[in-house]
């Protein structure tokens, strides 16, 4: 059988990642695959998942794995989020609309970048998944604001920041343009204040995106912050940085007790998202990945994504003897000695 003709819901990742390349307009493929100079962040935050192998235990009665997690006061399915990408029309024009319905079919907490065409009121109609704003101060900060009192009304689970996007804006290669009017992205240095702004304007939680560390973390709390991400952006950024799964404990050390830690950058496998887990993050987003599937297969390949992702989450749970995501530590990771190169660059 031709492989386009085989149904997305039998697609593993790689395989929806070479369909979405040979369908993806060339300048929508660099763009979304680009990262920093020599992409060495994007390749390390993939590669240090190797760090760490599992524990297998294979006696115990469990038949059935709870992979439910609680958050913002939404129980999810998975602890699976669809990470904010501000491009995914770049893909094609009904992109948004596809990630929103695969989303709500697969019941992943979805965060809408401030960058994506679709504003609040636009997400909030196509799709019945739980909603996080996440904001861009560069776009001003009366829209950030406007748009996250909108948020409120419209029932989103919180609203956010994205407070790691400098001038000079360089992602990749290039300065990305403006989906919605084509002008080169802008950049904003982070600051505190807008974060206690946000939260003096609206009663949901606020959730800061690109932690990478704990002193950092120690001030986005200090100043309001409700929970962090995790995130070098997907490597997109800064070059040679540290990968985000390296700078999980230290973040779940300074703040964990009093916020939600959420990762992304490097998830590819259920696997990756219960190592996250395990080192104390409560849930994970999936950034790239969620463009393959929407390229390869509009809402069905989103929702393949995210239930390939759930299934495998199942199976590290069975086979490391835990009953309930919830019971991921460290004690069912060991170190694996020797550097293992990573499975596939994507
Ligand atoms: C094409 C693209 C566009 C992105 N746009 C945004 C954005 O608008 N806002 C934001 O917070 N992060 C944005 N990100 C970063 C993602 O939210 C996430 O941090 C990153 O994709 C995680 O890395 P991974 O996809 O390699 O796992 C973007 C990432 C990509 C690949």
């Amino acid at each position: 059988m031709d492989r386009d003709e085989r149904s997305i819901s039998q697609m593993g990742l790689k395989e929806m990642r070479e369909i979405a390349r040979q369908k993806m307009p060339r300048e929508a493929w660099e763009h979304i695959m680009g990262a920093a100079e020599s992409r060495a962040t994007f390749r390390r935050n993939q590669k240090i998942f190797s760090r760490f192998l599992f524990r297998q235990k294979i006696f115990h009665e469990i038949t059935s794995p709870d992979t439910t997690v609680e958050l913002f006061g939404r129980r999810l399915p998975a602890p699976l989020g669809i990470a904010p990408i501000g491009s995914f029309s770049l893909i094609r024009d009904t992109a948004e609309h596809e990630v929103a319905e695969g989303g709500g079919k697969a019941g992943a907490m979805i965060f809408a970048s401030h960058a994506a065409k679709s504003n609040p009121p636009d997400w909030a109609k196509a799709t019945t998944a739980p909603l996080v704003f996440m904001g861009y101060m560069s776009k001003g900060k009366e829209e950030v604001l406007e748009f996250a009192r909108q948020a409120e009304k419209l029932g989103y689970a919180a609203v956010g920041l994205t407070m790691d996007v400098v001038e000079p804006v360089k992602v990749g290669d290039h300065v990305p343009l403006s989906t919605r009017d084509g002008k080169p992205r802008k950049g904003q240095p982070a600051s505190p204040k807008d974060i206690e702004r946000l939260k003096s304007e609206v009663s949901l939680p606020v959730v800061v995106k690109g932690i990478m560390g704990a002193e950092d973390a120690r001030i986005a709390v200090g100043a309001g912050a409700d929970a962090l991400v995790v995130s070098n952006h997907g490597g997109r950024i800064l070059d040679f940085n540290r990968a985000a799964l390296e700078a999980l404990p230290e973040v779940v050390e300074a703040v964990g007790k009093k916020v939600p830690v959420l990762l992304d950058s490097g998830i590819r496998s259920g696997g990756d998202v219960v190592k996250a887990l395990a080192l104390g993050a409560r849930a994970v987003l999936i950034g790239r990945p969620i463009c393959w599937g929407v390229a390869a297969g509009g809402a069905a390949g989103v929702e393949r994504v995210i239930q390939l992702l759930t299934d495998e989450i199942k199976r590290v749970l069975m086979m490391t003897g835990l009953s309930s995501i919830k019971e991921a530590t460290r004690a069912i990771l060991i170190p694996a000695e020797q550097r293992r190169e990573t499975p596939w660059d994507g």
